[in-house]
């Protein structure tokens, strides 16, 4: 199969490179088409220029095709061409009676952009759909390897269809074994350095830097997905990435939105790069929360698009063995009796685990288990180490365990007396407020975004306003010193989390969100199994 395409790309070169020289070189005499139809051609300058110059285009396009950077190898392949071009026409201006044709070299530019277009939509076709199930085929884009929250929902949604789904990741990583280990087939595109290090507060000198190798993955992302009905975009970087290559490969793009976008969490110019792709290229947008819809629109994304599914979880049937809580108590160095709260998530500024040690200075018997480790970005490993100086400080020290990333956190949520959410910014969702509520602990969250509809105040756990270490410091001697309250709070919260937050009718909300938009792309398909919901009227 090499051997063939060799050979066909040394044909291309070649007619490319004759028809290129016919008209500089030949002039009637080095023809090879009888002399009326040479000069019938000699009118036709321009095209068979810009013909000549689209085949050697496309050549290039064949031969480098496996280059890097697209944006790179666009520039090399059209400036080298060009530069060719002008090379043959000087030569010609030497031959008597001919002079140097400026039509000519734009005819050679625009067809050497002609035929690398046509070489993209070559390899682009090329691949076929999956053959037809009933099911559709979904690919699943995430920029990260790391497991954040939206990774694990990801991995339930994935699993859930293995069958009928691959995952396609931006990064290596442990997300990737979880996803293989629950038999999820998993590619990883690698997105350059430039384009891995833009993150959500980038400004525009490091978005323009990360261009080509974005341009890159679109395309090969858009190649991949010519061989799904759907692709589902799981994060705001995947879907800017996966708006675009799903547009190119005419496929529908759902965008699963985790994330509160305002400022605070996206510099205005990503808020604007994604509000764009999620109106223009996504077909239905899942946000995880009330707030994190509302959020959407308020910033102009289009309220047609959304429907808010909550995050799911699998309610276990066992909870730890008291030994083992007991013996994880030890192994951190919490004696059997000391009040402790659990603050689980990544460690990140906005995530406020320095305001519960502020609030903990307050509250001198406690102790405090950090679980978590910062996942994303420098500023986070910076903001851990102050974390980590932080709890030397006298009213803290010997009071503040770090337990780091944990894959099984279900122990650490058993172990501890109390669960704390402290986000500083409104949370999109917020997993570790119903995992604290599904363990049968009294939960105090920032009364903001997503924790704010998951915590009903004093019914179901306590609210305090985000970044008051104060407030914080009340609620939590509250919840130590009235156990009665405490144990009523817990008791409730673990039945409206059971009742709300079940993974199954979770799953079967997204299912149906998928099969919805496949099937109005394919009408042989399926029709929804469950009816769509139709969502409430957005609030902007
Ligand atoms: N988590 C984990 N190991 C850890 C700390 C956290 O698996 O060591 C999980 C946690 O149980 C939760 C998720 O990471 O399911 C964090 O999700 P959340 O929605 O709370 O916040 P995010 O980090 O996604 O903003
Ligand atoms: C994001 C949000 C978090 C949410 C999670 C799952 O990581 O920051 O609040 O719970 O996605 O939707």
């Amino acid at each position: 199969m090499k051997r063939i395409a060799r050979v066909i790309l040394l044909l291309l070169l070649v007619a490319g490179l004759w028809l290129a020289l016919k008209p500089t070189l030949g002039n009637r005499r080095l023809t090879f088409l009888p002399q009326h139809w040479s000069e019938y051609l000699d009118y036709m300058d321009f095209w068979l220029n810009l013909g000549a110059f689209a085949i050697l285009g496309l050549t290039v396009w064949f031969a480098l095709g496996a280059l890097e950077k697209v944006l790179q190898r666009l520039c090399l392949m059209i400036g080298s061409i060009t530069l060719m071009n002008l090379f043959l026409e000087a030569m010609q201006s030497s031959i008597p009676g001919r002079a140097m044709d400026r039509a000519d070299i734009w005819a050679g530019l625009l067809g050497c952009i002609l035929g690398i277009a046509t070489g993209l939509a070559f390899q682009l076709f090329a691949v076929r759909k999956k053959s037809r199930t009933t099911s559709p085929q979904v690919l699943f884009l995430d920029q990260t390897g790391r497991l954040g929250g939206a990774e694990l929902m990801l991995l339930d949604i994935a699993a859930a269809r293995a069958a009928d789904s691959e995952v396609a990741l931006f990064q290596d990583g442990e997300f990737r074994t979880a996803l293989e280990n629950a038999h999820v087939k998993t590619h990883v595109f690698k997105l350059g350095e430039e384009a891995s290090a833009v993150d959500k507060q980038a400004g525009v000198a490091s978005a323009l830097a990360s261009i080509p190798a974005i341009l890159d993955l679109v395309l090969q992302i858009a190649r991949a997905a010519r061989a799904f009905d759907v692709v589902y975009a799981n994060t705001a970087k995947s879907l800017i990435i996966g708006g675009p290559a799903a547009r190119l490969a005419g496929r529908r793009l759902i965008f699963h939105l985790h994330d509160i976008i305002a400022d605070g969490h996206f510099s205005s110019l990503n808020q604007k790069a994604l509000i764009f792709c999620a109106n223009y290229c996504a077909r239905k947008v899942i946000a995880n929360s009330e707030a994190t819809k509302a959020a959407f629109i308020a910033s102009g994304g289009r309220a047609d698009l959304c429907v808010v599914v909550p995050n799911g979880f699998q309610i276990p049937e066992e909870r730890t063995s008291t030994a083992k809580t007991s013996a994880l108590r030890s192994s951190l160095g919490i004696q059997p009796a000391a009040w402790t709260v659990l603050m689980a998530g990544r460690l990140s500024h906005w995530k406020g685990q320095h305001v519960l040690l502020e609030a903990l200075k307050s509250v001198p018997t406690a102790h405090a288990i950090l679980l978590g480790d910062a996942l994303f970005t420098d500023e986070d490993r910076l903001y851990a180490q102050r974390l980590h100086t932080q709890a030397e400080e006298p009213e803290l020290k010997g009071r503040i365990h770090f337990a780091g990333f944990q894959s099984d956190t279900m122990p650490y949520f058993d172990m501890a007396d109390a669960v704390v959410h402290a986000s500083v910014f409104p949370e999109p969702f917020g997993r570790v407020i119903v995992e604290g509520m599904l363990a049968g602990k009294p939960v105090i969250a920032s009364r903001a975004g997503g924790a704010a509809e998951i915590i009903q105040h004093e019914q179901t756990g306590l609210l305090v306003d985000p970044g008051n270490a104060d407030e914080l410091a009340a609620a939590l001697l509250r919840l130590q010193t009235d156990t009665a309250f405490s144990s009523t709070l817990a008791r409730q919260a673990r039945q409206a989390a059971q009742d709300t937050y079940a993974l199954d009718a979770v799953q079967e909300k997204i299912e149906s969100v998928i099969r919805h938009i496949a099937g109005s792309n394919k009408s042989q398909l399926l029709s929804p199994a469950i009816p769509l919901p139709k969502p409430p009227p957005c609030a902007a």
